[in-house]
């Protein structure tokens, strides 16, 4: 099947998400340019939006599923599942539990492998996570299991911006339409998608398009250095990014160094890049009514503008 994913084709092997080293320090950098308060309303933000589809414990048409499009580390996933399980204390059912299966869907293996690892030991046996390498793209022609199947998808921490091959965002969003479940409102609440745009100046992605003309390279964050966890002995040294605009196109880079604690020996010294296509609003809008999704809601949270969205009447649009 013809995949259609801009970061791998522009960057290849350089593309950040490809590497484990990187897949360990976006944690820390996230955690550190977001802040841990910021991080734990998202957690708050994640669970509210799987609340109305929790008090339906019978079901009719298999588990209610969420797909967590561009898992990462399986920040989103963590979220729900801490906040269920202090839920799960006192309020919920325990057949709603086992009803839930959370897909974490990524194109980066080394992503997908890391939030695996972190997810392992808090897993309840009645927890079903399925984890699945697709491109955001193809993600339902990929997994046809997920046609009409979908109660609600999340699209964290603006990752759609990577969508950044021509067309690559109108045929995501023709597979959400694909895999939005058609639902009998008030019955059964509507099936959504949460999809987040990052706000201008937020720093996760250094996405500040007004500071940028075409062709100059701009610098943003500060160095970072940090030990890992994961293998004890080493610690990361993160360059400033460069960004770089081009034709709607931002384009970071940075360089991440692995330093060997002990003696301060450089081991390695890679440069790493991802690009972003700068938001438009009138555009981003029209793809969604031509696709067949409306917009149910806009809600503002720190770093991000989420839409909230649901399937057209028509859902032949497509
Ligand atoms: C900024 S991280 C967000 C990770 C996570 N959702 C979070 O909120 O922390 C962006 C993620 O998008 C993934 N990604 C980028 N383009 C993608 C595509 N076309 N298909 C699937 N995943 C993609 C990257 O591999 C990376 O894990």
């Amino acid at each position: 099947m013809m995949e259609m994913d801009g970061q791998q084709s522009a960057h290849g092997e350089s593309y950040a998400y490809t590497s484990p080293y990187w897949a360990e320090f976006y944690d820390m950098w996230v955690e550190e340019i977001i802040g841990s308060a910021a991080l734990t309303k998202d957690d708050d933000f994640f669970f509210n939006l799987l609340s109305p589809f929790l008090p339906n414990s019978t079901r009719v048409r298999g588990p209610l599923r969420v797909v967590d499009m561009a898992t990462g580390t399986g920040r989103v996933i963590r979220g729900i599942l801490q906040k269920m399980n202090s839920r799960a204390q006192g309020e919920l059912p325990g057949d709603i539990q086992k009803e839930l299966e959370i897909w974490g869907i990524d194109h980066s293996q080394a992503m997908i492998n890391r939030a695996k690892g972190l997810l392992e030991d808090k897993m309840k046996p009645s927890t079903t996570i399925v984890w699945r390498t697709s491109a955001a793209a193809n993600f339902v022609d990929e997994n046809p299991e997920l046609r009409n199947a979908v109660d609600l998808l999340i699209f964290a921490a603006g990752s759609i911006g990577h969508l950044t091959a021509h067309g690559e965002r109108r045929k995501f969003l023709q597979q959400v339409v694909k895999a939005l479940r058609i639902t009998n409102p008030p019955q059964t609440p509507r099936s959504i998608a949460a999809i987040s745009i990052l706000k201008p100046d937020d720093g996760l992605q250094e996405n500040c398009s007004e500071q940028h003309v075409a062709g100059k390279e701009v610098r943003f964050n500060a160095e970072m250095r940090k030990p890992s966890r994961q293998w004890p002995h080493l610690e990361y040294c993160k360059s400033e990014t460069m960004t770089l605009k081009d034709k709607g196109i931002l384009v970071n880079s940075f360089d991440l160094k692995i330093v060997e604690t002990a003696t301060g020996k450089l081991l390695s010294q890679e440069k790493y890049s991802w690009s972003l296509q700068v938001f438009s609003q009138t555009e981003w809008e029209r793809e969604l009514s031509d696709c067949g999704l409306s917009i149910s809601q806009k809600v503002e949270t720190g770093s991000e503008t989420w839409y909230i969205l649901h399937l057209a009447n028509k859902k032949s649009l497509v």
